[in-house]
């Protein structure tokens, strides 16, 4: 029996990880649920799962779920800041699944690693922002970070019982989104509803945007990096309009070797939750009877520097990538909240990235003081866009 924790239970990983949890309910048990503000499916949850402990983002939340819950009901609810943490690290806690989005994921996750705790992690924002820290802190406590993004879970699954020194590439495969085909002279005229419908991802609206942005491919180098521990060119990124190979290794007698399936986050997840090991799924196949296209191009970075610029924050490195993450998640909320156009995504995190003097050694602090700065400054570009 594993006991598991899943910051963000009530998003679109959270959901799916609690399904798993519920086709095998003699291999796992929920401990620790935590979310922002969605009391009600949160108390649907806590019902069905008894977790000892389920936090959320404020006082008024945390007395909302207190009055949602059935009498009798035994979790213990916490909320904010030191919620999080409680629930990212508690004693019996075996896995700690990091779903939240966000730069919100950094400190509980650095909180699991501390207490020892293995790490499903999905949440990409906390390998872009603090790559270095976070891998280092795990090596020094011996702590797995399994990956769940399925770009990031295929790589690991293909470098299994491979050599480090073998490795020629990273083939980082992106769907291209709902817009690889649209000219760029229409771009300007995207709206929110045509960003949030992705052709195969069924996931959160900010990953959506990032997905049709490109600036999620570009978040998932910077992942790739520090979870895999290359140099930046040896990641390439493919566009595979299909989704069904998930990525690919590139070795250095040519071979490559990819991992495949369909899009469905659950395979992804369930192998965090059970490696080595893998879970009876029976979850469909691509079907190669005649009908599954595989077709590949390069990505077409005039049409989305998003993820031109996230390629700069990787080779630069240092500060930068915690200002492009930060820019990038007020950018995409503003565009939700339809404040800026899609293409004013991109013009955000670049004029961000362009104001920022680099730290040069970032300690945590650093890192969380330039994500705090890049907020404040692509709140400031939003307000002279619309002015
Ligand atoms: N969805 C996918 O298929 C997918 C694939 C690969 C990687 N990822 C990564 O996984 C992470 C989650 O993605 P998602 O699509 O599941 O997102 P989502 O559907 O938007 O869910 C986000 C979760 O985090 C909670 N949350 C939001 N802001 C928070 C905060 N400030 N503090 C604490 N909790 C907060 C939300 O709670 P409320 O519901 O209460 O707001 C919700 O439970 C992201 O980093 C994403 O890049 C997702």
């Amino acid at each position: 029996m594993k006991n598991i924790s899943i910051l963000g239970s009530t998003g679109s990983i959270g959901c799916n990880a609690l399904k798993i949890v519920e086709m095998f309910p003699e291999r796992f048990n929920v401990k620790a649920l935590a979310a922002k503000t969605n009391i009600r499916l949160l108390a649907e949850q806590i019902e069905r799962f008894s977790p000892e402990l389920a936090v959320v983002y404020d006082e008024d939340s945390a007395s909302q779920l207190k009055n949602n819950l059935a009498p009798g009901t035994k979790a213990d609810i916490l909320w904010g800041p030191d919620g999080y943490l409680t629930a990212a690290s508690s004693d019996g806690i075996d896995t700690t699944i990091t779903a939240v989005v966000g730069a919100a994921g950094l400190l509980p996750t650095l909180a699991a690693i501390e207490a020892g705790k293995t790490i499903a992690l999905a949440n990409k924002e906390t390998l872009v922002m603090a790559g270095e820290i976070v891998i280092n802190k795990a090596a020094q406590k011996g702590v797995q970070i399994l990956p769940v993004d399925s770009e990031h879970s295929a790589i690991f699954q293909c470098l299994q019982g491979q050599r480090k020194e073998d490795l020629a590439k990273i083939l980082l495969t992106a769907s291209g989104g709902p817009f690889l085909d649209r000219p760029l002279a229409e771009f300007s005229h995207i709206t929110k509803n045509q960003a949030l419908n992705h052709p195969n991802w069924e996931m959160g609206p900010k990953i959506t945007v990032d997905s049709a942005t490109l600036m999620n491919k570009g978040l998932e180098v910077l992942e790739a990096k520090s979870l895999f521990g290359v140099s930046d060119d040896m990641i390439e990124v493919v566009i595979h309009p299909q989704s069904v190979i998930h990525s690919m290794v590139a070795y250095k007698d040519s071979s490559i070797i990819a991992q495949l399936g369909i899009p469905d986050m659950k395979a992804a997840i369930a192998y965090a939750l059970s490696y080595p090991e893998r879970l009876a799924l029976n979850q469909p196949m691509p079907d190669f009877s005649g009908g599954q296209d595989l077709t590949f191009q390069k990505p077409d970075l005039d049409k989305f520097p998003c993820l031109a610029l996230a390629f700069e924050a990787c080779k630069i490195g240092k500060t930068l990538p915690a200002v492009l993450n930060a820019a990038n998640e007020v950018a995409v909320n503003a565009f939700l909240r339809e404040k800026i156009s899609f293409t004013e995504i991109a013009k955000v995190v670049s004029m961000t990235m362009a104001a920022h003097d680099l730290h040069l050694d970032p300690g945590l602090e650093d890192i969380i003081s330039a994500d705090k700065w890049a907020r404040k400054e692509a709140l400031n570009f939003i307000r002279n866009l619309q002015a």
